[in-house]
């Protein structure tokens, strides 16, 4: 075991007892000798990070004094949050000798302002506590991500959001008219100052999605609208006509996303609308599989199941047995939605934008000594996974659709394991944005969750199906990498997919965020087994795993992609 790990381990000891995720930032003395991870406890190179302190600031005041003692130290400096959802290195100084701010502390309303239907609130807060804070203003924030255990200004920075192309748009960024963020500063003005931001002020689309390297974000205040109620139910269809209705569906629905399921030729059109708030119905969502709080044994049953199905001597036939299991189940439980609160007695569901808009009760798992937990949770053997986000012009969608149709027709069957039964592919619809780092165009966003080993180098059963879908889309139909998800090879050549970079690319990051900015080095690593951990397109057989069958190879429909395929005769070609 490396040092690495084994600090980490140690560390996770004392922890055991409690059931809400553990802490990202864990320190060897009180608060320094720290490690950083995400919450799963691994980065997608397997690695954790390192820095020098941590500092828990409960004010702004307390914001400027850690920016400062930073900058004057010369340390390099990063924002962690109370859980760091994000799955790249986003929050790693570099080194071993940075200095890590948690927005932990910073988790309150700062004034909520109903006639004009404003609201500040501070940068940790979570995005649960936000919604409810605002509903209880009679106010809503009309998109959001679907998981509510993120914070404000760690889902802003990744360029978050939910589902629309109304009004403007599925992006939380776009209804932000204002912010206040702590900068480095010259030694004459103290090493930190605090700048205030407000509606028009181009630094704003600079702020916005800032990838976490502009400095320390402290307030954020929220356009919002007043609280409304939505009636939504899911319409099944074979996907026959998937490319044109992907074209529609976001102009019909305000909050329309819909979910392929490949191997069954299936898509279900989520058809979710506005309705009177004198409508009756109490619905809530409580995110059955993958976001509630899961008995742990469950979720150990669960990945062995998963493990299982992943051995050579598993069948395809029994990967997709598993797969309509799975997939009965989530409809069986109203996609985990209820009508009241508790039970689900079928659609249409409505409720109070607050209740249906997010959910995540894991977070909020009891101290009950891992009996139930997140089903990711790294202290339990449970769900272990990798999760693509990646965004096409909308006008580019029905095309790219039509190809992953193509590639699906070849092997349908291959989809049953490639792809989390779960969420299937999931897409959702982003409108065009001011902010730099956000989609300069119509998109959508296309999320693909799949299974992931714990042993490095190991690959997963049909690996060939997701990297080319991936490669399809990053490269030949310009998709961007969601910046909080997404192996590392993604990020290769992404910052020139953004026409207002230049303007974004005055600043200083980390060593991770610089080889995502392109100002030194690239995301890709090449290694041994690199295109089987995502750090890199394979170029040669040794990038993927030959010893167990899976060698370099073209993609099937897209010639030009680079996968790890499963030879079984081990023939080379
Ligand atoms: C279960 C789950 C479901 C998800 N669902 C969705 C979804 O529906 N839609 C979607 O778009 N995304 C989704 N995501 C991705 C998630 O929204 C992003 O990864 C988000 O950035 C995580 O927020 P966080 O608060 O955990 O921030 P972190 O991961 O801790 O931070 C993200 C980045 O922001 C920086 N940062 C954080 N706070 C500040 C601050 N105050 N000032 C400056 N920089 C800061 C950090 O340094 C880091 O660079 C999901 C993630 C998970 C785990
Ligand atoms: C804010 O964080 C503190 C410390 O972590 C916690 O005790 C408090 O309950 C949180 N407040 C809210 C509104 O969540
Ligand atoms: C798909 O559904 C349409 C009706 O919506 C039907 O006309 C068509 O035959 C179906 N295609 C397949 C392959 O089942
Ligand atoms: C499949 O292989 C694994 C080891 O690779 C073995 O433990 C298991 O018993 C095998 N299952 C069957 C049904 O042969």
């Amino acid at each position: 075991m490396s040092f690495v790990l084994a600090a980490l381990f140690l560390l996770l000891i004392p922890m055991a007892g409690s059931s809400p995720p553990p802490e990202p930032v864990m320190c060897t003395h009180g608060t320094s000798g720290c490690i950083i991870t995400n919450s799963y406890g691994s980065f997608t190179d397997r690695t954790v990070c390192h820095a020098a302190s941590v500092t828990y600031p409960s004010t702004e005041e307390e914001v400027i004094a850690a920016v400062a003692a930073a900058v004057a130290a010369k340390q390099k400096l990063k924002v962690a949050t109370k859980h760091s959802h994000s799955i790249p290195k986003l929050a790693c100084p570099g080194g071993h000798d940075g200095a890590i701010i948690s927005t932990a502390r910073l988790n309150r309303t700062v004034r909520v302002d109903a006639a004009k239907r404003l609201m500040t609130v501070e940068s940790g807060m979570l995005l649960r506590d936000l919604t409810e804070a605002a509903a209880a203003a009679g106010l809503a924030l009309p998109h959001s991500p679907y998981f509510y255990g993120v914070t404000i200004g760690g889902l802003l920075s990744t360029g978050a959001h939910g589902s629309s192309l109304w009004g403007k748009g599925g992006a939380v960024h776009e209804y932000v008219v204002g912010m206040r963020i702590v900068t480095p500063a010259p030694a004459s003005k103290g090493f930190a100052m605090v700048r205030e931001l407000c509606a028009g002020d181009p630094d704003l689309d600079a702020v916005k999605v800032s990838i976490g390297v502009l400095g320390v974000v402290t307030q954020i205040t929220l356009s919002l609208q007043p609280l409304f109620k939505r009636s939504l139910t899911f319409v099944s269809r074979n996907d026959s006509d998937f490319p044109e209705q992907v074209a529609s569906w976001g102009r019909l629905h305000e909050f329309g996303d819909i979910a392929w399921l490949p191997a069954l030729g299936k898509v279900a059109y989520r058809d979710d609308d506005r309705v009177d708030v004198s409508t009756p119905g109490n619905g809530r969502l409580n995110q059955v599989l993958l976001f509630r709080s899961t008995a742990t044994r469950e979720a150990i049953k669960a990945r062995a199941l998963e493990e299982r199905l992943q051995q050579a001597n598993a069948t395809d036939a029994a990967r997709c047995e598993d797969l309509r299991r799975q997939v009965a189940a989530v409809q069986r439980l109203g996609n985990g939605f209820t009508n009241d609160g508790v039970s689900f007695t079928g659609f249409p569901v409505v409720g109070y934008q607050h209740r249906i808009q997010a959910s995540g009760g894991c977070i909020d798992s009891p101290e009950d000594g891992l009996a139930t937990a997140c089903v990711w949770d790294p202290r339990i053997r449970g769900s272990f996974f990798e999760n693509d986000g990646f965004s096409v012009p909308l006008s580019k969608a029905p095309a790219f659709i039509a190809e992953m149709q193509k590639l699906r027709d070849l092997n349908s069957a291959a989809f049953c394991a490639a792809v989390d039964p779960r969420l299937g592919v999931f897409l959702r619809y982003v409108k065009a944005s001011t902010a730099y780092l956000g989609m300069p165009e119509d998109s959508v966003v296309f999320d693909i969750v799949y299974y992931r080993s714990r042993i490095d180098g190991t690959p997963r059963v049909h690996a060939d199906v997701v990297d080319e879908l991936e490669q399809l889309a990053l490269t030949k139909y310009g998709g961007r990498p969601h910046w909080g998800k997404n192996r590392d090879f993604a990020f290769d050549g992404a910052i020139a997919k953004y026409p207002d970079a230049g303007k974004f690319l005055k600043v200083k990051g980390s060593e991770w965020t610089d080889k995502v900015l392109g100002i030194s080095g690239s995301p890709s690593s090449i290694e041994k087994g690199c295109a089987i951990e995502g750090l890199c397109v394979c170029s040669e057989d040794s990038h993927c795993a030959p010893e167990l069958g899976y060698f370099c190879r073209p993609g099937k429909v897209y010639k030009k992609a680079r996968v790890c395929s499963f030879q079984p005769t081990g023939h080379r070609a």
